[in-house]
Formats: structure tokens, sequence, C-alpha cells
């Protein structure tokens, strides 16, 4: 076995860790990814406006299993705006004199809040199919390209794992470096992946409340999904990623 992963921990001690961004006073990375001009946008329906399901999370957690095959039924726009605001939608937002912070549904180091979510959206009601990204600023979706051929890209990178396929949705966490090492430098790296499993986690238990079940993916090629989502794989490049539909009814 290679050192990698014991050199990748052993380097990221704080007394190994260089001078941040921050405190030699470089200006705060943006909230999110800038939105390009003229883009389509999908209006997500805000939190206080949507059915909240009723179930306990005690009974989320004990019920929840990775899921991999999915009822033909889609997810109603309602359903997703819920799984996205409870992922990473903005509860609050604090203007500090140097520094912006956002407050979220999870946790995340130093609340920097370093991923994005890209959505391959194959079944969601009156959202046509394609590849989007979530602005939590503005809760909305943002259309990167639409189309079919998109599910076929993204599964083949997921090594062509079947339940990216047939997902109403696959969720697929973006990290952006500077964002989290703008605070905490090369340490920031374990931060990314940390506040990752956060997200995912909180999409499994949320997609209990809606009879929906997610399988968490990391086997993926690399390289092939930063690709396909336009990703450079080095300042952003694809960290998690979550197949969810709803569960196939029972026999
Ligand atoms: C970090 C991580 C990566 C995973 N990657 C995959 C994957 O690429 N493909 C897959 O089918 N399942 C993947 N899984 C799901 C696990 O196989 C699953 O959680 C495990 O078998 C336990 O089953 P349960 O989730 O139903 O409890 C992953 C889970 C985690 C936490």
């Amino acid at each position: 076995m290679k050192n990698t992963g014991k050199e990748f921990v052993r380097n990221t001690y704080y007394d190994r860790i260089s001078a941040s961004p921050q405190e030699l006073g470089v200006p705060q990375p943006t909230l999110e990814l800038p939105i390009p001009a003229g883009a389509k946008l999908v209006e997500l329906p805000a939190m206080e406006e949507i059915y909240h399901p009723q179930t306990t999370l005690i009974r989320s957690i004990v019920e929840r299993r990775s899921l991999r095959r999915y009822a033909e039924k889609p997810l109603t726009l309602a359903e997703l705006s819920l799984l996205l605001y409870t992922t990473q939608g903005i509860q609050d937002l604090r203007e500090g004199s140097r520094f912006q912070t956002s407050f979220r549904p999870v946790p995340s180091a130093g609340a920097r809040h370093a991923l994005e979510t890209y959505l391959l959206i194959n079944r969601v009601e009156g959202v046509e199919p394609g590849l989007y990204r979530y602005s939590a600023v503005k809760h909305v979706l943002v259309l990167i390209k639409s189309g079919t051929t998109i599910a076929d890209a993204v599964t083949e990178a997921c090594l062509g794992q079947k339940q990216v396929l047939n997902s109403a949705v696959t969720f697929i966490w973006v990290a952006v470096v500077e964002r989290m090492a703008w605070r905490y430098v090369e340490r920031g790296y374990r931060y990314l992946y940390l506040d990752a499993g956060h997200v995912c986690q909180n999409l499994s238990l949320v997609a209990e409340s809606i009879d929906s079940g997610v399988c968490a993916i990391a086997a993926y090629d690399d390289a092939a999904l930063d690709q396909v989502l336009g990703l450079d794989g080095e300042h952003l490049f694809a960290i998690y990623v979550g197949a969810l539909g709803k569960k196939p009814n029972k026999e």
C-alpha cells in the first residue's frame, strides 16, 4: 500500500499547514458560484410554502437503507425543493464587517460551506431533464445543460452504476477548494470530505420522509465526472454523489 493516505493526514496536522489567505488579508471567496448572465432559472417553492411530511427522525434513521432501484414515479418540485433546502439551503446569512457567513441545516467547518450541489434531473414534475446547479442564495435551479444524454454521461462516469441512470435525481456535490482553503489551507481538504458526509446523510434521512431512498456513491471516475460537469478537477471537483428516487412498490 502506498503512503498517500498517511501523508495526507500527516501533512494536514495543524503544525504543518501554511498561513491562510484569510490571515494574509485575501478577500473572502463568494458564497457560491456566480449565475451566468441569461441562464435559465427554475424557481423552487419556498420552505414555508411546501408540505412538511410527518415522520420522526428516529424512524428515518432506523429505516434508512441504501436504495438502488426506484419507482417510475417522479418527484414533485416541492419534494426536490425540500431536499435541497434541508441539505444546503440558506437559513441565515450574516453580514460581518470583513466577511459573510451562511448558516444551513448541515454543519460545516468554520461555516465555510464550500460545496455546490449539481443535479442530474431525470424525473421531476415540471422540470425538463438535464444538468442543473442549485443556487442556495436564490433558492433556484440554474440550468447548465438540458437533454437526456447527460444521464448516460454521468452514469458512465459513475462506472456504469445503473442507479444513476434510473434515479429521479442524482445529487453531485462539488468541492470549491478556495472557499474552504481561504481559512483552512491544506487542512481544509479534510473538512471538504467531512462536510460532504453531513450533506449526504441529511439527504438520506429527509428522503425517507418522502417515501424515497438514496444510494451514496463514491466509486466514480473523477476525471470523467469532472469533465461531464465542466469542472477543472483542481479548484472545483466532484466530491460525493447521491442517487435518489421513490421507493418501488412493495409486492
Ligand atoms: C462513502 C460511501 C461510498 C459509497 N459508494 C457507493 C457506490 O459507489 N456504489 C454503491 O452502490 N454504494 C455505495 N455506497 C453505499 C454502501 O455500499 C452502503 O452504505 C453499505 O453497503 C451499507 O448499506 P446501507 O446503506 O443500506 O446501510 C457508499 C457508501 C458510502 C458511505
